[in-house]
């Protein structure tokens, strides 16, 4: 064989090779994945570490039943006393590990246990949705003057509204939970919202995901966040509208 035909064919099988390549990797990668990854080593080496992680969880989870049950006693509570419900539904949350993940890379959290109970806030979330202003402040105010509950952060974003536009009374606030063999100091995440707040804000976190999605700058998508600043602007002017209203029926 000349040295021009051996050079001809190393280039034919080399050519050969990296046309096979794509059809041996997701093999290989499939054989890697099913021998190191879903062995049982590794299996019980996740396991052991994600008992930690399911612990901290469980007890956001206690947390957030904690928080909810006391504003269901206020909302009880004011039901005899104002003859009304100011509270119109709760949602709550844990943040998904998705969620957390993501966030512990974004604000470079350390790894432990430790690191994300101390740096992340809002892994438990409680969002409480009033009909009146005034309502939110009273709850907040409520919730807060209990012994066991502790103010860690405070946030007026109604008297202060986000230059988006966004309104609502975050508190991040530490309960206590009760488990067979300890207390623990656990925080919550609360936002309280008017119902008009909370529509605004739902709207708004769908523009806000979308315009996440993509690099560029999509114009219809800024014109639209400053038509919903100005929503927002209509929203409180709503607001404070209904509460004067209700508050000049409750003197007639
Ligand atoms: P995060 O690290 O993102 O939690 O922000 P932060 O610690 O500065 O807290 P902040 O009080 O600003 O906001 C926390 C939460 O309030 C968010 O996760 C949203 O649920 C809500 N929020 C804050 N700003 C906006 C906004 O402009 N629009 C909407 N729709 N929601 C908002
Ligand atoms: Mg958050």
């Amino acid at each position: 064989m000349t040295e021009a035909e051996l050079g001809e064919e190393i280039r034919a099988r080399l050519e050969s090779i990296e046309n096979s390549l794509p059809a041996i990797m997701p093999k290989v990668s499939e054989d890697m994945i099913r021998d190191n990854l879903m062995s049982d080593e590794f299996l019980d080496f996740v396991k052991i570490n994600m008992l930690p992680v399911e612990r901290m969880m469980t007890f956001y989870q206690c947390a957030i039943m904690q928080i909810e049950t006391k504003f269901k006693i206020l909302n009880e509570q004011f039901s005899l006393s104002l003859d009304r419900n100011p509270i119109e539904s709760i949602k709550s949350r844990v943040k998904s590990y998705d969620s957390i993940m993501k966030k512990i890379r974004r604000k470079k959290i350390g790894l432990s246990v430790e690191d994300i109970e101390d740096k992340m806030n809002d892994i438990a979330g409680v969002r409480v949705i009033c009909s009146y202003i005034d309502d939110i402040y009273l709850l907040a105010d409520c919730l807060l003057s209990q012994d066991d509950v502790t103010l860690v952060e405070r946030k007026d974003y109604i008297k202060n509204p986000k230059p988006s536009g966004y309104r609502s009374l975050h508190l991040i606030v530490s309960v206590p939970i009760y488990l067979q063999d300890l207390k623990k100091e656990v925080k919550v995440e609360v936002q309280l919202r008017t119902i008009a707040m909370d529509f605004w804000a739902s709207l708004e976190h769908s523009l806000h995901y979308k315009r996440s999605q993509s690099d560029e700058t999509n114009y219809d998508a800024e014109e639209l966040a400053s038509e919903l600043v100005e929503c927002a602007k209509e929203s409180a002017r709503l607001d404070a509208k209904m509460q004067e209203i209700r508050d000049r029926i409750a003197g007639m």
